[in-house]
């Protein structure tokens, strides 16, 4: 074999009945990412040259999500669930091209590593025909156990089927598994499903090699990397995992977290260098901050693009499409959507920017509202640059608000206001010397009327 290719086969055809859920297992997410675009992208990010994704038969959402997130992916679907490795077979047109490994991947095990997925084809071999990867969990309940003898693996014992000895064994699957190409049907196609789930048990791939007088290794890894999901407190307990790994990973990449622990991080978050991030902020998914950008505490950031030395919250929010230029300030309690903010504007205090463009150097006053929705439709609003926006005024979207302009505060604008002019939408006010003593008056005599 002069090449050396591998196909990745994901399986996440199971009902994940213990989720109760009416969403698919594998589309639970953590870090802000399907469980199976999880394994997809530890897919991607080894040297895997190509993947398919075993399904269930109601499962066009899932099939939904492979293509959004793998679009080279096959889709194969399982109509009945019969087991592991009854849904490896509904790949068999894929698997009889013809492969130096197949690697078989669960969709509900969201944190392996891309080295681990390379660690585990590169134990193929002339020697080993199937190579397992292992892991010791605290708490071993309900997984396969892996039985070797005189140093090598010669069979998987699901927790169902184990004996008292064999549910002692520390040593647990984790569910991925390697498979020599050459090999792969044929092992494949001999598994039974004699046991106490009458399921076709892709762990019984194993004990058959060996009856081919075919070997099998097992190789380890770490319980956070390969935990399984099978239920929302697991999914509570990946989420926990992940979170530490891209804490860790954003202070060794130069991040400063001021208290990791309460920073929450999407699996696609992304930082420039020098970044600070203050406690309790929580990123969704799509953000990049960059260099010498601050995010002050208890803001919440989603889909949004920060600027050079930009400065965010306290208590700001960020909703998908914000997009805020070098050094703009976003202070408390204002959010910004769908919106442009270019360089060195500051709104910072208490607004919503919704659907528009603040041009370089604008003010927003306390208190502005984009007025995007009509109750049908969302229209932008355009601030120039240079503007400044009085507090509490309304921009009544669609408008235009020229560059250098000066709307004054309080102000209901509908009309597009031109460049460095003033506009002021709001009633005028009347003032009445005296009037508040004479109602006094007039008031303290009727209350003694009525009383005597
Ligand atoms: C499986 C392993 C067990 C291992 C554990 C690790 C088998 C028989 N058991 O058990 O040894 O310790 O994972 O987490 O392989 N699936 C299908 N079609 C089916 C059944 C399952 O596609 O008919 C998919 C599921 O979507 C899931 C994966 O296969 O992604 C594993 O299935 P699951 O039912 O979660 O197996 P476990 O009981 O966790
Ligand atoms: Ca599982």
């Amino acid at each position: 074999m002069s090449s050396n290719k591998c196909l990745a086969i994901v399986l996440a055809a199971g009902e994940g009945t213990r989720m109760r859920s009416s969403t698919p297992k594998v589309l639970h997410r953590v870090a802000g990412r399907t469980l199976l675009a999880h394994a997809l992208a530890a897919v991607e990010q080894a040297d895997i040259a190509a993947s398919a994704v075993i399904i269930g038969p109601d499962h066009a959402a899932v099939a939904d999500e492979v293509r959004r997130v793998a679009p080279g992916a096959e889709v194969f679907v399982q109509s009945e669930r019969l087991g592991t490795a009854h849904a490896l077979l509904r790949a068999e047109p894929a698997i009889a091209r013809g492969w130096d490994q197949v690697l078989v991947l669960f969709g509900d095990t969201p944190l392996v590593r891309p080295a681990t997925l390379e660690r585990l084809r590169s134990a193929i071999g002339p020697e080993a025909a199937v190579a397992v990867l292992g892991f010791r969990p605290a708490d071993p309940t309900g997984y396969g156990r892996l039985i070797i003898r005189d140093g090598s693996l010669v069979a998987i014992r699901e927790d169902k089927d184990a004996s008292p000895e064999e549910r002692r064994i520390d040593l647990c699957n984790a569910g991925l598994m390697a498979l020599r190409g050459d090999v792969a049907l044929a092992v494949l196609q001999q598994i039974g499903n004699d046991n106490a789930k009458r399921e076709f048990y892709l762990t019984d791939a194993v004990a058959v090699a060996a009856a081919q007088g075919l070997k099998s290794v097992a190789l380890e890894a770490e319980e956070k990397e390969v935990a399984g999901v099978n239920d929302r407190g697991q999914l509570a307990q990946a989420e926990a995992a992940l979170q530490q790994r891209l804490r860790r990973e954003a202070l060794e990449a130069g991040v400063t977290l001021v208290a990791p622990d309460t920073v929450f991080l999407a699996a696609d978050t992304r930082f420039g260098r020098d970044v600070t991030v203050e406690p309790y902020v929580v990123f969704g998914p799509g953000v990049t901050i960059e260099d010498g950008a601050v995010i002050h505490a208890f803001s919440h950031v989603e889909g949004a693009r920060v600027g050079k030395n930009a400065s965010v919250g306290p208590f700001a929010r960020l909703r998908p499409g914000a997009r805020l230029g070098e050094k703009v300030r976003i202070g408390n309690f204002v959010e910004v959507k769908e919106a442009d903010v270019e360089a060195g504007a500051k709104a910072n205090h208490l607004s919503y920017i919704g659907d528009g463009r603040v041009g370089a150097n604008a003010n927003i006053g306390a208190g502005t509202i984009f007025c995007n929705y009509d109750g049908f439709n969302k229209h932008r609003t355009e601030v120039g640059a240079g503007a400044f926006i009085g507090s509490n005024s309304a921009l009544v979207s669609p408008v235009k608000v020229g560059d250098g302009a000066y709307v004054g505060s309080g102000s209901v604008i509908t009309a597009d206001v031109p460049a460095d002019a003033l506009a002021v939408g709001r009633g005028r006010q009347v003032v009445k010397e005296g009037w508040a003593q004479k109602l006094r008056a007039r008031l303290s005599r009727g209350k003694k009327t009525a009383a005597g």
